[in-house]
Parts: structure tokens; C-alpha cells; sequence
């Protein structure tokens, strides 16, 4: 089992690769791997991934691919031989989608001869309301979708899954053990929620079964971003020794 620190992923919503090289040198330790979302990768592309190994950080991969299986299956194997460790995709891509990215990720890992990266499938945006899914010909409601869309990623292959705080106790127990639950909308006891309306503690998700943490803003916008994290550590130290 991984170290409490190391349950942390340090979201690098930022714009340049400088700035994020600098993130991944003050956290450079501190935290287990930081993800880069689309914002950073279609400004900078590949090179920050690169560059953020480079320096001895582990990726997150975030770009919710969404495409034709062959496509996805073409895009992961891009992302494994990149050397991300995690990779999203949407489960509503469909189960032969989700397959084709393991399948792609599995493939370009070998060729660079690098572990493979943990598929991760986002099911329903926590930004999608009862009444958009309903507009968008899903059936709902959305607590319903998040169960169905996640059930079938997990059965094509995902080795995890990305869920919001509130999502976390009902997936553990409908998927078991083994499948990773990666979970944003984070907020340490007395910190700002920002625009997470539905935010937990650490301790929480971690209590209710989250195996990996999205931390972003309130390590961010943190006086002292290093001493913030360590706090969050030893939140989920405490949490995990129950
Ligand atoms: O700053 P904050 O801790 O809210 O950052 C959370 C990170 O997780 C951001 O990169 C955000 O895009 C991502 N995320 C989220 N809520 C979701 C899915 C992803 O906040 N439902």
C-alpha cells in the first residue's frame, strides 16, 4: 500500500510549463503524481510530460478521451509511451472504447518497455445535471448513470475510475477492492470550497474508499503549499490507521 503522501495527486491547473515545472520541484516528494488536464496539454503538448518525468514527477494523463475505439486505442498507446501513469477515459464511449484504451495503453507501455497506465474511466461530469443527462438522451437520474457507466467501464477493462466525494461509498461496494477510485472535489477541514459544491475532507474519502486524491487549490492557493500537503498527509494517515 502506498505511503499517505503518496494517496495525493497534485492537479496542475496551470498554463505554461514553467509554472509546472516549478510546482513539480516545491512538491517534488511531497506528493504522489500530478495530473496534467487538457488546459496544459493543448497549450504545451507532449514535452511538459516529458519535462515533469524528467524531473522525477509521476503523470496523471487527464484527457477524458472520448472517440472511435481505434482512435482511443492510438491515443493511449501515445500516452503510455509518453510514460503516463494514468490515463482517462469516458465510460460513455462504451465498453469496446474503454477496452481499446487498455488494449492502446498496454501496447505502447511494451514498446517503451514502462508498466502500463491505469485506464481510468470518468463516468457521469459532476457538472451534468438530472435534467442535461435527460436532454442528452441518457437515462437518469445521474446517480444511476455514475452506477451503470461505471459497472460497464470496469467490465470492459478500466482498472479505475474517477468519482466525486459522494460517489465514492456506493461504487466501492458495487465494484469490490480491486478498481482504484480517484476522487476530486477535495477540501481539508476549514479551507475554502471554491466552486466544489459538493467537497469532502480527506479523511472522508479516504474512510469511504477513495484509493487516490485530486488535490488542486487548496495546495495552490495555500500561504505555504508544502506545509498545506503535509497537513493533508497526515489527515489521511490518521484516516487510514481508522
Ligand atoms: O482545485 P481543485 O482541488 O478543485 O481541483 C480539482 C481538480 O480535479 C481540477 O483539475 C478539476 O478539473 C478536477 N475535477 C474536479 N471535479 C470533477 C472532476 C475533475 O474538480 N468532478
Amino acid at each position: 500500500m502506498p505511503g499517505p503522501h503518496e494517496r495525493i495527486i497534485f492537479a496542475l491547473d496551470v498554463d505554461s510549463s514553467t509554472r509546472a515545472f516549478e510546482w513539480a520541484s516545491l512538491l517534488q516528494g511531497e506528493v504522489g503524481m500530478l495530473k496534467v488536464g487538457l488546459e496544459l496539454f493543448v497549450g504545451e503538448g507532449p514535452s511538459v510530460v516529458h519535462g515533469l518525468r524528467q524531473r522525477g514527477a509521476r503523470v496523471f494523463l487527464d484527457l477524458k478521451l472520448h472517440d472511435i475505439p481505434n482512435t482511443v486505442r492510438q491515443s493511449a498507446q501515445q500516452a503510455a509511451r509518453l510514460g503516463a501513469e494514468l490515463l482517462t477515459v469516458h465510460a460513455s464511449g462504451g465498453a469496446a472504447m474503454v477496452a481499446a484504451a487498455v488494449e492502446g495503453a498496454t501496447q505502447g507501455a511494451r514498446e517503451v518497455r514502462l508498466p502500463a497506465p491505469v485506464v481510468l474511466a470518468v463516468t457521469i461530469l459532476t457538472s451534468i445535471s438530472d435534467a442535461e443527462l435527460d436532454a442528452v438522451g441518457m437515462r437518469g437520474p445521474c446517480e444511476d448513470a455514475v452506477l451503470r457507466l461505471g459497472k460497464l467501464a470496469v467490465n470492459a477493462g478500466a482498472q479505475g475510475l474517477v468519482c466525486s466525494p459522494r460517489e465514492v461509498k456506493q461504487l466501492r461496494s458495487e465494484i469490490g477492492k480491486a478498481p482504484l477510485l480517484v476522487v476530486p472535489g477535495i477540501r481539508p477541514a476549514a479551507s475554502d470550497t471554491h466552486d466544489q459544491a459538493r467537497a469532502e475532507t480527506p479523511a472522508k474519502a479516504i474512510a469511504d474508499g477513495a484509493s487516490l486524491l485530486v488535490i488542486g487549490r487548496p495546495i495552490r492557493e495555500a500561504a505555504n503549499p508544502v506545509a498545506r500537503t503535509r497537513e493533508i498527509s497526515a489527515e489521511i494517515e490518521r484516516a487510514l490507521r481508522g
